[in-house]
């Protein structure tokens, strides 16, 4: 059981703190995200694209999310674990999205999922919370909606687009979510959001009056280079580290130097 609970998402939007989230993939970095206090851990989708070199999210299998899950589940000490509901897993129907919910909880141990959409998943959120599976909401941009966004954009720019989020925030608290995920919409509008609900709001470039932020990791750490959003932060450049440690690791390999005597048994 992770230190950190939905009802501390609750209690930090109520004390004014905010709640820290980042995404993660595999047990040595999981232990690494915990380690430093992260509140939450997202097993996000994104790891299509910054593990596995795919184009987009939409391949992503089930079966793919539950194992990325368990090795964070493995080194997860304090934070929440969140596991992402993949393209295809809920959109299916109903009982489908309740089924593969459950697996997050019931084989990789995490302790909710986050599911992208605004109305058109009410129900699904409402079965989910019956079965106490805890929703995290996602609108705004919608990586798994990008054939019909015509790319990753910018969202509720215009007045009609900007009024049917916050319409579809409250659909989504209404239904049951316990926090909602906001990406890549106006500052104005993430605030306004975030006024309006009850429940915590989660900004990824939705500005800095949400609840709390979320960024994915190896955007944070320098290790996805194909393209680098506007509103990513990089702390460090592991590619620029790492590749520097394995050219030296060559060069001594190749001059002699290592291993020596020290890395030998006699
Ligand atoms: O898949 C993901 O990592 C996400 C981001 C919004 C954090 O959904």
């Amino acid at each position: 059981m992770p230190n950190f609970t939905i009802h501390d998402f609750l209690r930090k939007k109520k004390e004014g703190k905010k709640i820290i989230m980042l995404t993660a993939y595999d047990y040595p970095f999981a232990r690494i995200v915990d380690e430093a206090g992260v509140d939450a851990i997202l097993v996000g989708d994104s790891l299509g694209m910054v593990v596995q070199g795919l184009e987009n999210t939409l391949p992503v299998t089930m079966d793919e999310m539950i194992y990325h899950t368990k090795m964070v589940t493995r080194a997860v000490k304090d934070a929440m674990v969140l596991g992402d509901m993949p393209f295809m897993s809920y959109q299916t129907g109903i009982s489908e999205a309740v089924k593969n919910a459950g697996r997050f909880l019931k084989e990789a141990g995490a302790s909710a999922v986050k599911i992208e959409g605004g109305a058109e998943i009410a129900e699904h959120i409402r079965a989910l919370t019956k079965s106490d599976i805890p929703v995290m909401a996602h609108i705004g941009l919608t990586p798994q909606s990008v054939h019909r966004m015509g790319g990753y954009k910018v969202q509720g720019k215009t007045e009609v687009a900007a009024k049917k989020l916050i319409e579809e925030a409250h659909i989504v608290e209404d239904a049951g979510a316990f926090s909602l995920l906001l990406e890549a919409i106006p500052i104005s509008l993430a605030k306004k959001i975030t006024e309006e609900l009850s429940i915590p709001t989660i900004g990824i470039g939705a500005g800095p009056h949400c609840d709390g932020q979320i960024l994915v990791l190896h955007d944070v750490i320098g290790l996805f280079e194909r393209f680098v959003p506007k509103f990513v932060k990089q702390y460090a450049n592991l590619k620029e580290e790492s590749l520097k440690a394995i050219k030296i690791y060559r060069e001594e390999i190749e001059k002699g130097i290592f291993p020596s005597r020290d890395q030998s048994f006699k």
